[in-house]
């Protein structure tokens, strides 16, 4: 492994200046201007496949963006075979004049590659085609190696969902590998076992046929804005939490062990606040910052408009307002029924001197993984061998809606290798990777095929 590992200090510029040529493509998967971008990644990205020497590569044209499905070479049955997943795709990159290099211009700073995707989740999809371009300098590849990469995963788009379903033959497999979290601080590596679900909503409140002088009406027709505000409003109680009847009904209590793991990572309160310029946090009374994050829901808007917003002044009562909002979710919590319960309960709350429309999407179910597959021992030692450092397990808040369908339908172990910090500031401006972890994550991926393969 040594001789391994010194390969690929020796390819660090190289591995980096593709890593460049991949981040300078703009595939910003929800806005529909960039679908041409979309596009133009996957293909760039198919033809790095091949030129690693993946001999079966195909770039499948869906409803929304293209999958990339690859086969390193024919299935050899006296081999472990690895499935790899990843999103090409990246989020959009407002607020534009934030960043300190531009977005799609990636830069080298402290040791961090600046870029947009460079660590969700292009850099970290990168490591492991590096990886197995490394280890095929040595000869044959250890693993049967396929790879599934989608353009999707930013855009709450679910045309995956669909190819899986009718695939899993073409991916069959004896363990799902993702990079695709982050590490718990920036010298603890971290295997993920634990990814909260997700469900979406937008409700839009409709007044007046027309926005109205606020004078000539003002005090006579209910405000949508000041509806739609008060509706939000009471989605909450005052012990933070969330107010939609049977909303907790399947919440799983953490039990007292894995409460105690969770408060013996060293998470330091202050700097966690302080980093993102609060000086306090809030949430669920009860339960500690940890617990409010991977174990209990949440819900939030993300977005809220309606009446005027420009320059100045215009005195008018709105006709309709518009929120988005977004529900994280934990086992045992179902996706379907959570948003069926926070429709009719906002339906509930709307007053009849307005009229309501919702439109909502079931987003992904929370993920739980038994720690103790053979694939997470491997995945144990690769951290340990790349970094010197004895990985921690944690959970994360965030979602990958597609792990769900891997579980159900290929019914094989994940293991969630994440390579990101938390300052990497993902879906935010400046967003970054740290070289150290993408090269040591090259070391890591491959220790683990290794070893897996040795399982
Ligand atoms: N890589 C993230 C998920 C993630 C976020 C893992 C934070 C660990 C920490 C992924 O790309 C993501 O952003 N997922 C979306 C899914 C949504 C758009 C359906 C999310 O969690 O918001
Ligand atoms: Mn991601
Ligand atoms: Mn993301």
């Amino acid at each position: 492994m040594d001789e391994n590992f010194r390969t690929i200090d020796k390819f660090k510029d190289k591995y980096l200046s593709e890593l460049f040529e991949f981040l300078m493509i703009p595939s910003i998967s929800s806005d529909p201007i960039h679908k041409s971008d979309v596009e133009k990644c996957a293909k760039w990205l198919a033809k790095h496949i091949e030129t690693i020497g993946f001999k079966d590569t195909r770039i499948i044209q869906t409803e929304g963006h293209p999958i990339i499905f690859a086969n390193f070479d024919k299935i050899d049955t006296n081999k472990k075979t690895f499935l790899i997943y990843g999103h090409y795709d990246v989020q959009p990159v407002d607020p534009l004049d934030e960043w300190r290099s531009p977005p799609f211009e990636p830069e080298i700073r402290n040791g961090k590659i600046f870029a947009r995707g460079s660590s969700d989740d292009k850099g970290q999809l990168f490591v492991h085609l590096k990886a197995i371009e490394s280890l095929r300098q040595f000869g044959e590849l250890p693993v049967n190696a396929k790879l599934i990469i989608e353009g999707e995963e930013e855009a709450a788009m679910n045309n995956l969902d669909g190819f899986i379903k009718s695939n899993s033959e073409l991916l069959q497999c004896d363990a799902v590998l993702i990079s695709d979290t982050e590490w718990f601080s920036d010298d603890l590596p971290s295997i993920c076992y634990s990814l909260r679900g997700i469900g979406f909503m937008e409700v839009t409140v409709y007044g007046p046929n027309r926005d109205l002088h606020s004078g000539s009406f003002g005090g006579a027709v209910d405000n949508p804005v000041i509806v739609l505000s008060q509706i939000i409003a009471r989605l909450k109680d005052n012990y933070g939490r969330i107010t939609v009847p049977g909303f907790y009904d399947d919440v799983v209590e953490l039990d007292e062990i894995e409460r105690s793991v969770f408060s013996s990572l060293p998470l330091d309160e202050e700097k966690f606040f302080s980093d993102i310029g609060l000086k306090i946090g809030n949430g669920e009374i009860g339960f500690s910052v940890l617990e409010r994050i991977w174990a209990r829901p949440s819900l939030d808007v993300n977005g809220i408009y309606g009446g005027y917003t420009g320059e100045g002044s215009k005195t008018i009562i709105p006709s309709k307002a518009t929120a988005k909002i977004s529900i994280r979710l934990v086992p045992n919590q179902n996706a379907k029924d959570i948003i069926n319960k926070t429709v009719n309960f906002i339906k509930n709350l709307v007053p009849p001197t307005v009229n309501i429309d919702i439109k909502f999407y079931e987003g992904a179910n929370p993920i739980l993984i038994n720690r103790n597959s053979s694939a997470i021992q491997a995945a144990i030692s690769a951290f340990k061998n790349s970094f010197s450092k004895e990985p921690v397990f944690i959970r994360e808040g965030g979602s990958i809606p597609i792990v769900e369908q891997f579980v159900d339908y290929l019914k094989k172990p994940v293991v969630l290798l994440g390579l990101g910090l938390p300052n990497d500031n993902i879906h935010s401006p400046n967003e970054n990777f740290d070289i150290n972890n993408f090269i040591g994550g090259i070391k890591a991926s491959a220790y683990f095929m290794k070893e897996f393969s040795r399982s």
